[in-house]
């Protein structure tokens, strides 16, 4: 029997269309995902998008439309997305499914009933682009006295009733937990600011609000909406209900997010699945940001590149390698247009693409009985390189997945998508095809 593996990304905002960033995060899980697949695990991948909380319902207002009318359409972007990108996703999970809800909803009254839930007043600042309570130390003051949250945004004083998470309850046996698992967070560095950031000490978090109303009814309450990141963080179980698959698949083997969402899902979300008596995943990896002259790419910023542009105009697996070989995973990078031309021209045009041409040129040339001398030597070497082409194709099927179909076309071969194939051996001679150009000059 094969082992499981289960990989997801963050699932999206929908206050605007997907950008290079999302496009990054998701292009790394189907790597890991098709990695795993080829050497031999049963793999659940899942992606998807976050529809409710107060970001989404202003996004909505601001185009005068409804809340669900808008996610809607913005949600069929990110699964466009998925298809533009070949993802091999299994689902899309929308938060805004009703088997969603009705999940979240059985949390809350789990949580509720084991005593952790409360209800007090929410006095303080809030991040509506972050969809997050700011502490005091973690605010700043602009010329205009305004007060300023992480993410660069004018916070919002609230002071409303509010649901609370006993989440100082669980400090000690969150730190236990870190102790125990050293790899749960990557890179290491952020492992070691989450485990800094729970030792100062944690308080309770509010899980409730009541000044707008698109998001999920807390259960027997008639103004309460229920916190949209505990919302959104339990999709990746709903998701598991929702397909039977919850006692396949949980729990994650990895959750990948970037290094702006690491709290929620290195802190919030072990806390809340210890309440709920669940497992908690094994690894959560904060990627770093890509950034446009130094700045964060980002919706709110409104400095995003199109990743529908980049693929139409360079082509999918052109933007899967530039975006995983440009920076080391964990870092951050910056995007510009003519890096990405110079590393595709010289990696994969002159280094790889050139490499196969030549050698398949030779294979048929030989085959042709073209050269004169030393045509024994000749095919001896050219047999190894034919070879070493085709091993090299199959571990690269998941960095190259739509490059490595055509290079094996021109082997004249089968596709062989699992790595004991490397075994196999593969003759030079009349069936190899015409070279086609996987990686084309720009
Ligand atoms: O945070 N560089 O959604 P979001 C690299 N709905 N990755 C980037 C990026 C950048 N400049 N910008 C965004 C949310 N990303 C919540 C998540 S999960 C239960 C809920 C990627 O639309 C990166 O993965 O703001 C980041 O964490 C995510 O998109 C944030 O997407
Ligand atoms: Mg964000």
């Amino acid at each position: 029997m094969k082992n499981k593996y289960y990989i997801t990304t963050p699932i999206y905002y929908v206050n605007d269309k997907p950008h290079l960033g999302h496009a990054y995060t998701s292009l790394v899980a189907d790597t890991v995902a098709r990695y795993k697949k080829l050497f031999n695990k049963d793999v659940f991948f899942i992606t998807g998008t976050d529809e409710h909380g107060q970001k989404v319902e202003e996004a909505a207002k601001k185009k005068n439309t409804s809340p669900k009318e808008f996610v809607d359409k913005v949600s069929k972007q990110f699964v466009y997305l998925t298809e533009l990108l070949k993802l091999t996703n299994n689902d899309f999970i929308r938060t805004s499914e009703d088997c969603h809800k009705e999940y979240v909803k059985a949390v809350w009254t789990k949580l509720e009933k084991l005593g952790d839930i409360y209800l007090d007043t929410y006095k303080g600042w809030y991040s509506i682009t972050d969809e997050s309570f700011v502490a005091d130390n973690e605010i700043t003051t602009d010329k205009k006295n305004q007060k300023i949250g992480p993410s660069g945004d004018i916070l919002q004083w609230l002071e409303e009733p509010s649901y609370f998470f006993r989440l100082s309850k669980w400090q000690d046996k969150l730190l236990e937990f870190y102790s125990k698992n050293p790899d749960f967070v990557k890179p290491k560095s952020r492992y070691n600011e989450v485990i800094k950031f729970v030792e100062k000490g944690l308080q309770d978090l509010s899980i409730s609000r009541t000044s707008f109303s698109w998001g999920i009814n807390v259960p027997g309450s008639s103004n309460h909406i229920i916190y949209v990141w505990l919302d959104a963080l339990f999709n990746y179980i709903s998701v598991l209900t929702k397909n039977n698959k919850f006692d396949n698949y949980w729990p994650a083997d990895a959750h990948i997010v970037g290094k702006d969402i690491l709290r929620f899902h290195a802190i919030f979300w072990p806390a809340f699945l210890l309440s709920a008596n669940l497992k908690l995943p094994k690894k959560v990896f904060a990627h770093g940001w890509w950034t446009i002259d130094g700045e964060k790419m980002s919706k709110s910023l409104g400095n995003v590149i199109d990743p529908v542009y980049l693929v139409e105009k360079y082509g999918v697996d052109q933007i899967r390698y530039f975006l995983l070989r440009e920076i080391p995973f964990g870092e951050d990078g910056n995007f510009s247009e003519l890096s990405l031309i110079k590393r595709l021209n010289s990696d994969l045009t002159n280094d790889l693409g050139n490499l196969i041409q030549s050698i398949v040129f030779s294979s048929i040339k030989l085959d042709r009985n073209l050269y004169k001398d030393n045509k024994v030597k000749l095919a001896t070497t050219l047999n190894v390189l034919v070879n070493t082409i085709f091993k090299i194709n199959i571990l690269i099927q998941p960095f190259l997945p739509i490059s490595a179909k055509k290079v094996f076309h021109q082997l004249n071969v089968q596709e062989f998508n699992d790595f004991t194939c490397i075994k196999h051996e593969i003759k030079v001679g009349s069936k190899i095809n015409k070279p086609e150009g996987v990686f084309p000059r720009i």
